[in-house]
Protein backbone atom coordinates (compact mmCIF):
# COMPACT_ATOMS: atom_id res chain seq x y z
CA UNK A 1 0.00 0.00 0.00
CA UNK A 2 1.38 3.75 -0.83
CA UNK A 3 0.47 6.75 1.55
CA UNK A 4 0.68 9.43 -0.27
CA UNK A 5 1.04 13.23 0.54
CA UNK A 6 1.48 16.70 -1.30
CA UNK A 7 1.36 15.33 -4.50
CA UNK A 8 1.64 18.13 -7.35
CA UNK A 9 -0.95 16.99 -10.12
CA UNK A 10 -1.23 19.25 -12.96
CA UNK A 11 -2.88 19.24 -16.63
CA UNK A 12 -0.51 16.98 -18.08
CA UNK A 13 -1.42 14.29 -15.14
CA UNK A 14 -5.02 14.68 -17.12
CA UNK A 15 -2.93 14.03 -20.53
CA UNK A 16 -1.18 11.14 -18.92
CA UNK A 17 -4.32 9.31 -17.61
CA UNK A 18 -6.07 9.69 -21.00
CA UNK A 19 -3.04 8.11 -22.95
CA UNK A 20 -3.27 5.24 -20.59
CA UNK A 21 -7.46 5.53 -21.59
CA UNK A 22 -5.96 5.02 -25.08
CA UNK A 23 -3.75 2.43 -24.86
CA UNK A 24 -6.39 0.34 -22.18
CA UNK A 25 -9.03 1.04 -24.80
CA UNK A 26 -6.69 -1.00 -27.92
CA UNK A 27 -6.94 -4.21 -25.78
CA UNK A 28 -10.18 -3.51 -24.06
CA UNK A 29 -12.84 -2.43 -26.73
CA UNK A 30 -14.22 -5.39 -29.14
CA UNK A 31 -14.39 -7.36 -26.02
CA UNK A 32 -17.69 -6.13 -24.86
CA UNK A 33 -16.46 -6.39 -21.14
CA UNK A 34 -19.65 -4.98 -18.70
CA UNK A 35 -19.19 -2.81 -15.49
CA UNK A 36 -21.47 -1.98 -13.05
CA UNK A 37 -20.85 0.87 -10.27
CA UNK A 38 -22.76 0.44 -7.17
CA UNK A 39 -22.31 3.76 -5.45
CA UNK A 40 -23.24 4.42 -1.75
CA UNK A 41 -23.67 7.73 0.49
CA UNK A 42 -23.99 11.45 -0.92
CA UNK A 43 -24.11 13.52 -3.75
CA UNK A 44 -20.71 13.99 -3.81
CA UNK A 45 -20.14 10.40 -4.37
CA UNK A 46 -22.71 10.33 -7.09
CA UNK A 47 -20.61 12.90 -9.21
CA UNK A 48 -17.84 10.64 -8.40
CA UNK A 49 -19.15 7.92 -9.76
CA UNK A 50 -20.35 9.68 -13.10
CA UNK A 51 -16.26 10.15 -13.25
CA UNK A 52 -15.96 6.65 -13.03
CA UNK A 53 -18.40 5.75 -15.43
CA UNK A 54 -16.88 8.32 -17.82
CA UNK A 55 -13.14 7.04 -17.74
CA UNK A 56 -14.75 3.09 -18.05
CA UNK A 57 -17.04 4.02 -21.03
CA UNK A 58 -13.73 5.74 -22.72
CA UNK A 59 -12.22 2.87 -22.15
CA UNK A 60 -14.65 0.75 -23.95
CA UNK A 61 -16.34 -1.39 -21.24
CA UNK A 62 -20.07 -1.11 -21.47
CA UNK A 63 -22.31 -0.56 -19.14
CA UNK A 64 -24.68 -2.55 -17.63
CA UNK A 65 -27.46 -2.40 -14.84
CA UNK A 66 -27.01 -6.22 -13.88
CA UNK A 67 -25.16 -6.08 -10.96
CA UNK A 68 -24.97 -9.93 -10.79
CA UNK A 69 -23.91 -10.59 -14.39
CA UNK A 70 -20.98 -7.54 -14.70
CA UNK A 71 -17.89 -8.43 -15.76
CA UNK A 72 -16.33 -5.42 -13.76
CA UNK A 73 -17.53 -4.31 -10.27
CA UNK A 74 -17.18 -1.18 -8.78
CA UNK A 75 -18.44 0.07 -5.41
CA UNK A 76 -18.06 3.82 -4.35
CA UNK A 77 -18.45 3.24 -0.78
CA UNK A 78 -19.70 5.56 2.31
CA UNK A 79 -18.84 5.57 5.99
CA UNK A 80 -21.01 8.41 7.36
CA UNK A 81 -22.88 5.40 9.02
CA UNK A 82 -21.64 2.28 10.17
CA UNK A 83 -25.10 0.24 7.94
CA UNK A 84 -23.25 1.92 4.58
CA UNK A 85 -20.30 0.04 5.45
CA UNK A 86 -21.44 -3.70 6.69
CA UNK A 87 -24.04 -3.32 3.47
CA UNK A 88 -20.52 -3.54 1.22
CA UNK A 89 -18.72 -6.31 3.92
CA UNK A 90 -22.15 -8.26 3.02
CA UNK A 91 -21.79 -7.72 -0.56
CA UNK A 92 -18.35 -8.93 -1.10
CA UNK A 93 -19.16 -12.13 0.98
CA UNK A 94 -20.96 -13.11 -1.68
CA UNK A 95 -18.96 -12.00 -4.87
CA UNK A 96 -15.89 -14.35 -3.88
CA UNK A 97 -16.88 -17.30 -6.16
CA UNK A 98 -18.24 -15.36 -9.02
CA UNK A 99 -14.30 -15.29 -10.24
CA UNK A 100 -14.22 -18.98 -10.67
CA UNK A 101 -17.66 -18.92 -12.83
CA UNK A 102 -16.05 -15.61 -14.58
CA UNK A 103 -12.18 -15.56 -15.25
CA UNK A 104 -12.90 -11.80 -16.42
CA UNK A 105 -14.55 -10.66 -13.07
CA UNK A 106 -12.78 -7.81 -11.43
CA UNK A 107 -14.43 -5.60 -8.12
CA UNK A 108 -12.87 -2.46 -7.63
CA UNK A 109 -13.65 -0.31 -4.09
CA UNK A 110 -13.42 2.63 -3.99
CA UNK A 111 -14.96 5.76 -1.68
CA UNK A 112 -14.45 7.40 1.60
CA UNK A 113 -14.64 3.93 3.58
CA UNK A 114 -11.23 3.18 1.83
CA UNK A 115 -9.71 6.30 3.50
CA UNK A 116 -9.76 4.47 6.54
CA UNK A 117 -6.94 1.88 7.86
CA UNK A 118 -9.46 -0.31 9.86
CA UNK A 119 -11.37 -0.96 7.03
CA UNK A 120 -7.84 -1.06 4.36
CA UNK A 121 -6.54 -3.89 7.25
CA UNK A 122 -9.72 -5.63 7.00
CA UNK A 123 -10.17 -5.92 3.54
CA UNK A 124 -6.44 -7.02 3.28
CA UNK A 125 -6.79 -10.33 5.51
CA UNK A 126 -10.35 -11.23 4.94
CA UNK A 127 -11.15 -10.01 1.28
CA UNK A 128 -7.78 -10.60 -0.74
CA UNK A 129 -9.64 -11.07 -3.80
CA UNK A 130 -10.50 -7.67 -4.51
CA UNK A 131 -8.70 -6.52 -7.68
CA UNK A 132 -8.47 -2.53 -6.67
CA UNK A 133 -8.80 -0.18 -4.13
CA UNK A 134 -8.36 3.34 -4.18
CA UNK A 135 -9.20 6.47 -2.29
CA UNK A 136 -11.32 9.84 -2.55
CA UNK A 137 -8.63 11.71 -3.34
CA UNK A 138 -7.29 10.15 -6.62
CA UNK A 139 -9.88 8.47 -8.68
CA UNK A 140 -8.88 10.65 -11.84
CA UNK A 141 -5.74 7.66 -11.58
CA UNK A 142 -8.19 4.85 -12.34
CA UNK A 143 -6.81 4.14 -16.03
CA UNK A 144 -3.18 3.89 -14.21
CA UNK A 145 -4.39 1.72 -11.78
CA UNK A 146 -6.12 -0.57 -13.83
CA UNK A 147 -3.59 -0.89 -16.20
CA UNK A 148 -1.35 -2.19 -13.71
CA UNK A 149 -3.78 -4.37 -12.54
CA UNK A 150 -4.28 -6.04 -15.62
CA UNK A 151 -0.35 -5.91 -16.54
CA UNK A 152 1.14 -7.21 -13.16
CA UNK A 153 -1.54 -9.59 -11.93
CA UNK A 154 -1.29 -7.82 -8.76
CA UNK A 155 -3.59 -6.60 -6.37
CA UNK A 156 -3.50 -2.90 -6.30
CA UNK A 157 -4.01 -0.94 -3.72
CA UNK A 158 -3.55 2.74 -4.07
CA UNK A 159 -4.90 4.70 -0.82
CA UNK A 160 -3.59 8.76 -0.26
CA UNK A 161 -3.87 10.93 2.86
CA UNK A 162 -4.26 14.35 1.22
CA UNK A 163 -4.39 16.28 -1.69
CA UNK A 164 -3.74 19.86 -2.72
CA UNK A 165 -4.41 20.02 -6.55
CA UNK A 166 -7.91 19.66 -8.21
CA UNK A 167 -8.03 17.59 -11.51
CA UNK A 168 -11.15 17.90 -13.18
CA UNK A 169 -10.54 17.81 -17.25
CA UNK A 170 -11.25 13.69 -17.34
CA UNK A 171 -14.45 12.33 -19.26
CA UNK A 172 -17.43 12.25 -16.84
CA UNK A 173 -20.66 11.19 -18.18
CA UNK A 174 -23.87 12.60 -16.59
CA UNK A 175 -27.03 11.10 -15.60
CA UNK A 176 -29.31 13.45 -16.73
CA UNK A 177 -28.25 15.68 -19.72
CA UNK A 178 -30.30 18.76 -18.63
CA UNK A 179 -28.88 19.06 -15.22
CA UNK A 180 -25.94 18.23 -13.82
CA UNK A 181 -24.00 18.31 -10.27
CA UNK A 182 -20.91 20.58 -9.76
CA UNK A 183 -18.19 20.17 -7.77
CA UNK A 184 -17.21 23.54 -6.08
CA UNK A 185 -15.04 21.94 -3.38
CA UNK A 186 -13.70 19.56 -1.66
CA UNK A 187 -13.00 18.53 1.96
CA UNK A 188 -14.35 20.15 5.62
CA UNK A 189 -12.75 21.49 8.10
CA UNK A 190 -15.28 21.76 10.63
CA UNK A 191 -15.00 18.50 12.41
CA UNK A 192 -18.26 17.96 13.97
CA UNK A 193 -17.33 15.62 16.25
CA UNK A 194 -19.64 12.80 15.57
CA UNK A 195 -18.71 13.08 11.74
CA UNK A 196 -15.80 10.78 10.23
CA UNK A 197 -15.98 13.09 6.66
CA UNK A 198 -13.03 15.54 7.74
CA UNK A 199 -10.95 12.64 7.96
CA UNK A 200 -11.71 10.77 4.95
CA UNK A 201 -12.05 13.52 2.09
CA UNK A 202 -9.18 15.98 4.07
CA UNK A 203 -9.00 20.03 4.29
CA UNK A 204 -11.47 22.12 2.57
CA UNK A 205 -10.16 22.98 -0.56
CA UNK A 206 -12.13 25.58 -2.98
CA UNK A 207 -11.97 25.71 -7.33
CA UNK A 208 -11.19 28.48 -9.04
CA UNK A 209 -14.30 30.71 -9.43
CA UNK A 210 -13.36 30.79 -13.39
CA UNK A 211 -13.12 26.93 -13.78
CA UNK A 212 -15.99 26.55 -12.17
CA UNK A 213 -17.87 29.62 -14.12
CA UNK A 214 -16.12 28.23 -17.58
CA UNK A 215 -17.54 24.41 -16.47
CA UNK A 216 -21.00 25.32 -15.95
CA UNK A 217 -20.86 27.98 -18.76
CA UNK A 218 -20.33 24.72 -20.94
CA UNK A 219 -22.66 22.58 -19.75
CA UNK A 220 -25.45 24.72 -20.19
CA UNK A 221 -24.00 24.76 -23.97
CA UNK A 222 -24.34 21.54 -23.87
CA UNK A 223 -28.24 21.81 -23.09
CA UNK A 224 -27.94 21.78 -19.16
CA UNK A 225 -30.75 24.55 -17.33
CA UNK A 226 -30.51 23.34 -14.02
CA UNK A 227 -27.07 23.10 -11.70
CA UNK A 228 -26.39 21.80 -8.33
CA UNK A 229 -23.23 23.20 -7.16
CA UNK A 230 -21.72 20.97 -4.30
CA UNK A 231 -19.36 21.39 -0.67
CA UNK A 232 -18.99 19.53 2.19
CA UNK A 233 -19.72 23.34 3.51
CA UNK A 234 -20.42 25.96 0.47
CA UNK A 235 -20.64 28.89 2.67
CA UNK A 236 -17.08 28.71 3.45
CA UNK A 237 -16.16 28.41 -0.68
CA UNK A 238 -12.98 30.54 -1.42
CA UNK A 239 -11.74 30.58 2.12
CA UNK A 240 -8.32 29.05 0.54
CA UNK A 241 -8.47 31.08 -1.68
CA UNK A 242 -5.89 34.05 -2.03
CA UNK A 243 -8.42 36.41 -4.03
CA UNK A 244 -11.01 37.17 -1.76
CA UNK A 245 -13.94 35.03 -3.14
CA UNK A 246 -16.80 34.28 -1.73
CA UNK A 247 -19.90 31.56 -2.13
CA UNK A 248 -22.04 34.59 -2.94
CA UNK A 249 -19.63 35.97 -5.70
CA UNK A 250 -19.56 32.35 -7.29
CA UNK A 251 -23.53 32.51 -7.46
CA UNK A 252 -23.75 35.78 -8.50
CA UNK A 253 -21.21 35.10 -11.22
CA UNK A 254 -22.88 32.11 -12.06
CA UNK A 255 -26.47 33.13 -11.59
CA UNK A 256 -25.54 35.49 -15.24
CA UNK A 257 -24.94 32.44 -17.34
CA UNK A 258 -27.56 32.74 -19.92
CA UNK A 259 -29.87 29.73 -20.24
CA UNK A 260 -29.30 28.73 -16.98
CA UNK A 261 -32.84 28.12 -15.15
CA UNK A 262 -31.79 26.91 -12.25
CA UNK A 263 -29.24 27.27 -9.87
CA UNK A 264 -29.08 24.82 -6.50
CA UNK A 265 -26.57 24.11 -4.08
CA UNK A 266 -25.78 22.03 -1.10
CA UNK A 267 -24.53 22.01 2.02
CA UNK A 268 -24.92 25.29 3.88
CA UNK A 269 -23.53 25.14 7.62
CA UNK A 270 -25.84 27.47 9.38
CA UNK A 271 -22.86 29.09 11.23
CA UNK A 272 -21.30 30.45 7.87
CA UNK A 273 -25.33 31.47 5.74
CA UNK A 274 -24.10 35.36 5.21
CA UNK A 275 -26.29 38.32 4.84
CA UNK A 276 -24.71 38.57 1.43
CA UNK A 277 -25.63 34.92 0.41
CA UNK A 278 -29.10 36.13 1.47
CA UNK A 279 -29.56 38.24 -1.02
CA UNK A 280 -27.70 37.39 -3.58
CA UNK A 281 -30.51 34.55 -3.44
CA UNK A 282 -33.47 37.36 -3.28
CA UNK A 283 -31.97 38.92 -6.08
CA UNK A 284 -31.67 36.39 -8.90
CA UNK A 285 -34.88 34.29 -10.28
CA UNK A 286 -32.45 31.84 -11.28
CA UNK A 287 -30.90 30.92 -7.84
CA UNK A 288 -33.78 28.75 -6.19
CA UNK A 289 -35.75 29.45 -3.29
CA UNK A 290 -34.96 26.18 -1.36
CA UNK A 291 -32.64 26.21 0.86
CA UNK A 292 -30.80 22.68 2.39
CA UNK A 293 -29.99 23.58 5.66
CA UNK A 294 -28.89 20.71 8.41
CA UNK A 295 -29.26 21.71 12.02
CA UNK A 296 -28.49 18.31 13.72
CA UNK A 297 -29.93 18.80 17.02
CA UNK A 298 -32.09 21.80 18.50
CA UNK A 299 -30.52 21.34 21.92
CA UNK A 300 -28.14 24.05 22.32
CA UNK A 301 -25.85 21.93 24.99
CA UNK A 302 -25.85 19.16 22.18
CA UNK A 303 -24.99 21.61 19.61
CA UNK A 304 -21.57 22.27 21.67
CA UNK A 305 -20.92 18.59 22.17
CA UNK A 306 -21.07 18.73 18.26
CA UNK A 307 -19.28 21.48 17.60
CA UNK A 308 -21.59 23.02 15.75
CA UNK A 309 -20.66 26.52 16.26
CA UNK A 310 -24.39 28.00 16.64
CA UNK A 311 -27.10 27.75 19.53
CA UNK A 312 -30.60 26.35 19.00
CA UNK A 313 -31.10 30.59 19.56
CA UNK A 314 -28.67 31.19 16.59
CA UNK A 315 -30.35 28.89 14.45
CA UNK A 316 -34.12 29.91 14.67
CA UNK A 317 -32.54 33.56 13.98
CA UNK A 318 -30.98 32.46 10.78
CA UNK A 319 -34.32 30.49 9.24
CA UNK A 320 -36.41 33.63 10.55
CA UNK A 321 -34.02 36.28 8.49
CA UNK A 322 -34.46 33.48 5.40
CA UNK A 323 -38.20 33.20 5.55
CA UNK A 324 -38.43 37.24 5.93
CA UNK A 325 -36.14 37.95 2.82
CA UNK A 326 -37.15 34.95 0.46
CA UNK A 327 -40.49 34.53 0.08
CA UNK A 328 -41.91 30.88 -0.65
CA UNK A 329 -38.16 29.62 0.68
CA UNK A 330 -38.49 25.65 1.44
CA UNK A 331 -36.19 24.23 3.47
CA UNK A 332 -34.40 20.98 4.24
CA UNK A 333 -32.27 19.73 6.97
CA UNK A 334 -30.40 17.26 8.56
CA UNK A 335 -31.27 16.18 12.07
CA UNK A 336 -29.15 13.33 14.23
CA UNK A 337 -31.37 11.33 17.05
CA UNK A 338 -29.26 9.56 20.12
CA UNK A 339 -25.94 12.17 20.13
CA UNK A 340 -24.28 10.61 23.19
CA UNK A 341 -25.84 12.23 26.33
CA UNK A 342 -29.31 13.38 24.63
CA UNK A 343 -31.87 14.00 27.01
CA UNK A 344 -35.59 13.99 26.45
CA UNK A 345 -35.54 17.53 27.11
CA UNK A 346 -32.33 18.13 24.37
CA UNK A 347 -34.52 15.74 22.30
CA UNK A 348 -37.86 17.80 22.88
CA UNK A 349 -35.91 21.17 21.61
CA UNK A 350 -35.18 18.99 18.41
CA UNK A 351 -39.37 18.72 17.85
CA UNK A 352 -39.70 22.41 18.67
CA UNK A 353 -37.23 23.29 16.24
CA UNK A 354 -38.76 20.88 13.48
CA UNK A 355 -42.18 22.23 14.75
CA UNK A 356 -41.04 26.06 14.65
CA UNK A 357 -39.09 25.54 11.11
CA UNK A 358 -41.67 23.71 9.33
CA UNK A 359 -39.29 21.67 6.57
CA UNK A 360 -40.32 21.04 3.46
CA UNK A 361 -38.44 17.54 4.35
CA UNK A 362 -35.46 16.63 6.41
CA UNK A 363 -33.12 13.08 6.23
CA UNK A 364 -33.49 11.84 9.99
CA UNK A 365 -30.72 9.54 11.71
CA UNK A 366 -30.01 7.44 14.06
CA UNK A 367 -26.31 8.43 15.13
CA UNK A 368 -24.15 5.88 14.80
CA UNK A 369 -20.48 5.41 16.19
CA UNK A 370 -17.39 6.20 14.00
CA UNK A 371 -14.24 5.07 15.16
CA UNK A 372 -11.84 8.03 15.17
CA UNK A 373 -14.15 10.97 15.90
CA UNK A 374 -14.12 12.56 19.29
CA UNK A 375 -18.39 11.45 19.79
CA UNK A 376 -17.25 8.16 19.74
CA UNK A 377 -15.17 8.37 23.25
CA UNK A 378 -18.10 10.32 24.86
CA UNK A 379 -19.88 8.73 28.27
CA UNK A 380 -23.24 8.32 27.94
CA UNK A 381 -23.97 6.73 24.29
CA UNK A 382 -27.85 6.23 24.27
CA UNK A 383 -29.44 2.47 24.24
CA UNK A 384 -31.14 1.30 21.34
CA UNK A 385 -34.74 1.49 22.55
CA UNK A 386 -34.62 5.33 23.75
CA UNK A 387 -32.86 5.89 20.52
CA UNK A 388 -35.86 3.96 18.64
CA UNK A 389 -38.52 5.53 20.53
CA UNK A 390 -37.03 9.31 19.16
CA UNK A 391 -36.67 8.52 15.89
CA UNK A 392 -40.46 6.78 15.52
CA UNK A 393 -41.17 10.26 17.29
CA UNK A 394 -39.36 12.49 14.66
CA UNK A 395 -40.25 10.84 11.68
CA UNK A 396 -44.15 11.23 12.29
CA UNK A 397 -43.76 14.85 13.12
CA UNK A 398 -41.46 16.03 10.25
CA UNK A 399 -44.17 13.59 8.13
CA UNK A 400 -47.03 15.15 9.61
CA UNK A 401 -45.61 18.76 9.03
CA UNK A 402 -45.14 18.24 5.45
CA UNK A 403 -48.36 16.30 4.85
CA UNK A 404 -49.98 19.57 6.11
CA UNK A 405 -47.89 21.50 4.01
CA UNK A 406 -48.23 19.29 0.34
CA UNK A 407 -52.51 19.37 1.13
CA UNK A 408 -51.86 23.14 1.32
CA UNK A 409 -50.33 23.06 -1.80
CA UNK A 410 -53.76 21.74 -3.84
CA UNK A 411 -55.10 24.56 -6.35
CA UNK A 412 -51.49 25.80 -6.49
CA UNK A 413 -49.99 26.75 -9.94
CA UNK A 414 -46.19 25.63 -10.39
CA UNK A 415 -43.56 26.16 -13.01
CA UNK A 416 -41.71 22.02 -12.88
CA UNK A 417 -38.92 21.16 -14.43
CA UNK A 418 -39.56 17.22 -15.68
CA UNK A 419 -36.36 14.74 -14.76
CA UNK A 420 -37.73 11.22 -14.99
CA UNK A 421 -40.83 9.00 -15.30
CA UNK A 422 -42.78 8.03 -12.08
CA UNK A 423 -41.31 5.07 -10.05
CA UNK A 424 -45.44 4.25 -9.39
CA UNK A 425 -46.87 5.02 -12.34
CA UNK A 426 -45.03 4.77 -15.81
CA UNK A 427 -47.79 6.97 -17.63
CA UNK A 428 -46.47 10.15 -14.84
CA UNK A 429 -43.43 11.79 -15.18
CA UNK A 430 -41.50 13.17 -12.05
CA UNK A 431 -40.20 16.60 -11.76
CA UNK A 432 -39.41 19.46 -9.27
CA UNK A 433 -40.57 23.27 -8.27
CA UNK A 434 -37.98 25.93 -8.01
CA UNK A 435 -38.75 25.37 -4.31
CA UNK A 436 -38.02 22.04 -4.61
CA UNK A 437 -41.47 20.13 -3.91
CA UNK A 438 -41.77 16.49 -6.35
CA UNK A 439 -44.89 17.14 -8.48
CA UNK A 440 -45.98 14.02 -10.45
CA UNK A 441 -47.76 15.15 -13.48
CA UNK A 442 -49.33 13.24 -16.72
CA UNK A 443 -46.99 13.77 -19.56
CA UNK A 444 -45.40 12.28 -22.59
CA UNK A 445 -41.83 10.94 -22.36
CA UNK A 446 -40.28 13.06 -24.12
CA UNK A 447 -41.21 16.29 -21.82
CA UNK A 448 -38.62 15.18 -19.47
CA UNK A 449 -35.86 17.92 -19.64
CA UNK A 450 -38.63 20.26 -20.44
CA UNK A 451 -40.31 22.70 -17.74
CA UNK A 452 -44.12 22.67 -17.35
CA UNK A 453 -46.64 24.76 -15.86
CA UNK A 454 -48.88 22.76 -13.69
CA UNK A 455 -52.34 22.94 -11.42
CA UNK A 456 -51.89 20.94 -8.12
CA UNK A 457 -54.75 18.55 -7.74
CA UNK A 458 -54.11 16.27 -5.23
CA UNK A 459 -51.37 15.94 -2.31
CA UNK A 460 -49.56 13.30 -0.19
CA UNK A 461 -46.92 13.05 2.45
CA UNK A 462 -43.94 13.60 0.36
CA UNK A 463 -45.08 14.79 -3.03
CA UNK A 464 -47.70 16.29 -4.93
CA UNK A 465 -50.03 15.09 -8.15
CA UNK A 466 -50.50 17.56 -10.78
CA UNK A 467 -52.57 18.35 -14.40
CA UNK A 468 -50.73 20.46 -16.89
CA UNK A 469 -52.04 23.18 -17.76
N1 LIG B 1 -24.19 9.36 12.68
C1 LIG B 1 -25.39 9.71 12.14
N2 LIG B 1 -25.53 10.65 11.21
C2 LIG B 1 -24.39 11.26 10.77
N3 LIG B 1 -24.22 12.22 9.86
C3 LIG B 1 -22.88 12.48 9.78
N4 LIG B 1 -22.21 11.70 10.63
C4 LIG B 1 -23.13 10.93 11.28
C5 LIG B 1 -23.05 9.94 12.28
N5 LIG B 1 -21.88 9.58 12.82
C6 LIG B 1 -25.31 12.86 9.13
C7 LIG B 1 -25.38 14.35 9.41
C8 LIG B 1 -24.91 14.96 8.13
C9 LIG B 1 -25.38 13.94 7.12
C10 LIG B 1 -24.72 14.00 5.79
O1 LIG B 1 -25.09 12.71 7.74
O2 LIG B 1 -26.73 14.69 9.67
O3 LIG B 1 -25.46 16.25 7.88
FE1 LIG C 1 -19.34 16.38 8.65
FE2 LIG C 1 -19.82 18.64 10.00
FE3 LIG C 1 -18.20 18.68 7.83
FE4 LIG C 1 -20.84 18.29 7.50
S1 LIG C 1 -19.86 20.17 8.34
S2 LIG C 1 -19.16 17.12 6.54
S3 LIG C 1 -21.39 17.12 9.36
S4 LIG C 1 -17.82 17.63 9.79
Amino acid sequence: MSKRTNVNITTEEAKKQDNIITELAYHIKDKGLTFYIGTFGCQMNALDSEKIEGILVKIGYIKTENEKEADFLIYNTCCVRENAELKIYGKLGALKHRKKKNPNFMIALCGCMMQQDIVLETLKKSYKFVDIIFGTFNIYKLPELLQARIETGEHIIDIWETHEDIVEDLPSIRKHEFKSCVNIMYGCNNFCTYCIVPYVRGRERSRQMEDIYLQVKNLVAEGVKEIMLLGQNVNSYGKNLEDGATFAHLLEKIATIEGLKRIRFMTSHPKDFSDELIECITKHDNICNSIHLPFQSGSTSILKQMNRGYTKEDYLALVNKIKKSIPNVTLTTDIIVGFPGETDKDFSDTIDVVKQVKYLSAFTFIYSKRTGTPAATMENQIDEKTIKVRFNELVNTVDNISSEFMHAQIGQEYEVLLEDTSKNDLDMLSGRTDTGILVHVKAPINFIGEFVKVKIISAKTHYLIAERR
